[in-house]
């Protein structure tokens, strides 16, 4: 076998996911597999149990968990809480709303879609229209992407909820926060989620291959109800203190002791913390793109800034420009790998993620290298996008914008 080239120093993985694994969870996860009646694999467990369920901020919903990825923890929610011809309703977000909307459709589900109109966040007066017009009651759950990694695009979870309420509609509320636990807000108990899903790659910093489901009591009454068929995924049969039971077979344990060391870290700096520093490392590459759109070629793909990701940004490009070829160059030149578009925004936008083990200086290598990239393929940019970023850092209003 030819070895692969060594290339000298840090590479910078600025995919939305999968995201850089601390060197403590590395750590963490360099570790022999334990015997399956070893109580200190019972003890990771729980430990990992705890710190999902104190991350979402709740007491009262169990925490199921999987060796599978973001997609497994979709269809689990599917199986469980759908039977086939049965309605759920999607709020459209993007491209991961409508790939949930095909899943839940190839599984049988009647799906209800809202529109969703390119760069702005969930249409909630819709929303709130299906949910009126259904008198019947039909409409089982309302499945809702909080952030959509592909949009770079976060919706407002309450104004969600309220839209629920409003309508006085008794369907579940179903949070896929894969791309904003551990970066945006989210509190599952305050907002009245019934069922939130997540997975290992993004925010919480651990290697794709392990997803979660929290379901609440009301959730687990439509799921017992449930009569279609199901077993890896059923949330009944995972109820169970052994932890074979809990993983329907041999739980991923690798997976869990870097969980359980990921957690810790979220923990220990502080979950405000985390947030503030999503947000300051978020604000510095949106001072970036802005500065490099006055150059007429590039523009932020979300056009309410207030609805803009702290966990990845969606940058579009204008007509004739190959986001592809940016990405090559980026990575093989600079070392700095960024995202593609996704569905209807593939070849259209480009993606910087700024999500989870990241720091200051790490996004200012990332936007350098992606100003050196784009400056390589000719794009025409505004100047000075890495000292805005570099001010927005620094506290310093530019006065620019
Ligand atoms: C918001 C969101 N939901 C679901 C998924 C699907 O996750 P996976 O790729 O792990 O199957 C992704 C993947 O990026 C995502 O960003």
């Amino acid at each position: 076998m030819t070895p692969h080239p060594r290339i000298p120093g840090h590479r910078f993985l600025h995919s939305p996911g999968p995201t850089r694994v601390p060197d403590e969870v590395m750590d963490a996860m360099r570790r022999q597999p334990m015997d399956l009646a070893d109580p200190r694999l019972d003890r990771v467990i729980q430990a990992c149990e705890a710190g999902l369920k104190a991350l979402l901020q709740t007491t009262t919903a169990d925490v199921f968990m999987y060796a599978c990825n973001g997609h497994g923890a979709w269809e689990a929610v599917i199986a469980n809480l759908l039977a086939p011809g049965q309605q759920v309703l999607i709020a459209g977000t993007g491209h991961f709303s409508e790939s949930w909307a095909v899943q839940a459709e190839a599984m049988g589900a009647k799906v209800l879609r809202t529109p969703w109109r390119e760069g702005y966040p969930i249409d909630v007066p819709a929303m709130e229209a299906a949910l009126r017009a259904d008198t019947a009651h039909a409409i089982v759950a309302v499945f809702v992407v909080h952030t959509d990694t592909a949009s770079g695009m976060t919706s407002d979870l309450a104004s969600i909820r309220q839209a629920l309420d409003a309508a006085a509609h008794p369907a579940l509320l179903v949070v896929d926060v894969v791309a904003s636990l551990g970066a945006a807000p989210f509190a599952m108990d305050t907002l009245g989620a019934n069922v939130v899903l997540g997975a290992s790659q993004k925010g919480l910093m651990v290697p794709p291959g392990l997803a979660f489901v929290a379901a609440d009591s009301a959730a687990m009454k439509v799921a017992a109800a449930n009569p279609s068929p199901r077993f890896y995924w059923d949330w009944a049969r995972r109820q169970s203190p052994l932890s074979y039971r809990k993983f329907c077979g041999t739980p991923p344990q690798s997976l869990l002791f870097g969980l359980e060391a990921a957690l810790g870290l979220i923990f220990h700096e502080g979950l405000e913390h985390v947030i503030a520093r999503h947000q300051m490392i978020a604000g510095a590459v949106h001072a970036a793109v802005e500065a490099w759109s006055e150059g007429g070629a590039l523009s932020l793909f979300v056009r309410e800034p207030a609805a803009r990701s702290v966990s990845v940004t969606t940058v579009s490009v204008a007509a004739g420009i190959d986001p592809e070829a940016l990405r090559s160059v980026a990575r093989e030149q600079f070392q700095v790998a960024i995202a593609g578009g996704l569905g209807p925004l593939a070849g259209r936008t480009f993606r910087i993620g700024h999500l989870g083990d990241m720091n200051p200086a790490m996004i200012l290598g990332c936007l350098a290298g992606v100003e050196a990239a784009l400056r390589v393929q000719g794009i025409p940019i505004g100047s000075g996008g890495v000292q805005h970023a570099v001010a927005a850092l620094a506290g310093e209003v530019t006065g620019k914008r």
